[in-house]
């Protein structure tokens, strides 16, 4: 009668828990909003991993705000390794006329090269990335690379490499970051083409090398779903 009494006692105390903890969730989303209940709900690293893909279709728009944009950039340009920790990557966020003026430097420098009957394509591509919410330029400082080979003439020719893998580094986390707010992300090379102009108009030091462009968006169509290679072929694992 005991044991019977106090499974029905623990029954009612579990179901009484549920709707507790239900109630504070709606709560906690009424009292701290949208912004709060999304990080409550942030997806965990393996699903972003999981998730991650290339968009190529996105808008003007953007599910979160432009600071919280600015902190995905600070945290990781903050967090990230880099060799011998010598932060040689620099990124610029660039939102509403500096993105739009982005692709438009992109389509002139291609106009001039690409051949007049081709040009419609490569046209439809630009605006395919100027039609987003933001592009993230990555650069990688020649200053700090140069420093490095001269204080560490050993490995001279390995900080070129490093600083590559370093913004790779950057690249890669920022796009997992972005993609996790639910914007859809994709990552272009019109560098060196771009670079001088580039660093022109937002005046950039000089040793700032063009590395990457990431537009971005919210995402209008999904892509298609991509194969990837038997695991077999690409891991050997030794116990
Ligand atoms: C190092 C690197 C360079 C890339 N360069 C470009 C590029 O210049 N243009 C482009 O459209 N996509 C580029 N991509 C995107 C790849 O084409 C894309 O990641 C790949 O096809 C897998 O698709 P997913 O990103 O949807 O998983 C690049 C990706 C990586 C990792």
């Amino acid at each position: 009668m005991t044991v019977l009494h106090d499974e029905v006692l623990s029954f009612i105390l579990g179901e009484v828990f549920q709707v507790s903890v239900a109630v504070l969730g709606s709560l906690f989303h009424k009292h701290f909003g949208e912004k709060e209940h999304r990080e409550n709900m942030e997806k965990t690293l393996k699903e972003i991993i999981r998730q991650r893909r290339t968009y190529y279709a996105i808008e003007n728009k953007s599910p979160v705000t432009n600071t919280e944009i600015e902190e995905i950039i600070r945290l990781a340009v903050t967090y990230l390794p880099s060799a011998f920790n010598s932060q040689s990557s620099r990124v610029v966020l660039l939102l509403n006329q500096h993105h739009i003026k982005l692709w438009t430097i992109v389509k002139e420098t291609l106009r001039k090269m690409v051949p007049a009957s081709a040009f419609e394509r490569t046209e439809q591509k630009i605006d395919a990335f100027a039609a987003g919410y933001g592009t993230v330029l990555y650069f990688e400082d020649q200053d700090v690379v140069r420093l490095l080979q001269t204080e560490n003439p050993s490995y001279a020719d390995r900080f070129p490499v490093w600083s590559e893998h370093a913004s790779a580094i950057h690249q890669l986390a920022i796009w997992m970051l972005l993609e996790e707010t639910g914007l859809g992300v994709s990552l272009q090379h019109y560098n060196p083409l771009i670079d001088e102009e580039v660093r022109q108009t937002w005046e950039l030091p000089g040793s700032w090398k063009l590395i990457a462009q990431m537009p971005f968006g919210t995402p209008i169509q999904e892509p298609a779903p991509k194969n990837s290679n038997p695991l077999e072929q690409r891991i050997r694992i030794f116990t």
